[in-house]
């Protein structure tokens, strides 16, 4: 009874600290539906493309992209552009090189630009620096369900505006329910018909938010397909394993329990 009492309060009071964070600290982020959720979860390949697109239309003024480099728009996981398009991108960027002590028209070898002049955060790893999802309680169990939240947490973001803003020394800031402490220093990104896709495809502010979240999560995760094949051939292997061991044990002891076969 005393010991029953003593865990209860030693898990409550661990929790609270957690709870408090989780109640005051996080905004709200909305559970969008990403295509590569889940064990067998892949990337959309025209969506990672629609996402560059916004990336490079509108992130790309203040943010950078530095720990990506430009050849792996071309892996047939990802994006899977052709190499001509992607020698293409690559020679918008003007590059500095060292060796030339000048600057030169990028290569698919060089990375993606880093940006810093806005005071923006390079984006490259942002999808998994985020977590989304903190509850119950702060306990983190709803990223089981849910994934850590990541690229959702981007979307959310970007669709979280409520256009109130203020000004606080000399910066002005801008209410988002899905930012940490609610004011945010980046103003509205996005808006409906922003980008003009060339798919088609629908580009009111929502699809455009989660357009660049799915491809925010490639440039941070860009092997996640193979992770899960991997994985996926791990369990497949172990299964048959598990199988054989249990054959293998029971015929080793069947001559010791009495059965008639040997
Ligand atoms: C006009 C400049 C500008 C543009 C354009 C811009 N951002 Fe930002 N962004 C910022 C600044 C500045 C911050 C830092 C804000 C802060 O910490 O209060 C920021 C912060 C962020 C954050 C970080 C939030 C966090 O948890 O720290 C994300 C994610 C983000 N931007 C995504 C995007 C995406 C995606 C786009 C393109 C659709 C974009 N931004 C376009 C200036 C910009």
């Amino acid at each position: 009874m005393f010991k029953k009492l003593a865990l209860g309060s030693i898990l409550a009071l661990s929790l609270a600290p957690l709870s408090a964070q989780a109640a005051g600290g996080t905004g709200h982020v909305e559970d969008f539906a990403f295509s590569f959720e889940g064990p067998f979860g892949t990337y959309d390949r025209n969506q990672l493309q629609r996402g560059l697109q916004v990336f490079t239309e509108v992130c790309s003024a203040c943010h950078g992209l530095k720990f990506v480099p430009i050849r792996t728009l071309a892996d047939e996981s990802g994006l899977g552009l052709p190499e001509d398009q992607v020698r293409a991108y690559a020679a918008n960027f003007d590059v500095y090189d060292p060796e030339l002590d000048d600057t030169r028209p990028g290569k698919p070898t060089d990375h993606f630009p880093a940006n810093t002049g806005a005071g923006a955060p390079d984006l490259s790893l942002m999808a998994k620096a985020r977590a989304g999802f903190h509850g119950p309680y702060g306990s983190g169990i709803n990223q089981l369900v849910k994934g850590m939240g990541g690229p959702e947490y981007i979307a959310s973001i970007l669709t979280g505006y409520t256009g109130e803003t203020k000004e606080e020394a000399g910066v002005t800031l801008y209410e988002n329910t899905a930012f940490p402490g609610g004011w945010i220093g980046m103003a509205p990104p996005v808006s409906d018909g922003l980008v003009e896709y060339a798919d088609g495809h629908s580009n009111d502010a929502h699809h455009i938010a989660q357009d660049v979240a799915a491809f925010l999560m490639w440039s941070a995760e860009p092997k996640m397909m193979e992770r899960k094949q991997a994985g996926l051939l791990g369990v497949l292997f172990l299964g048959i394993f598990t199988v054989l061991l249990y054959l293998t044990n029971k015929k080793l002891w069947a001559p010791h329990k009495g059965k008639k076969h040997a």
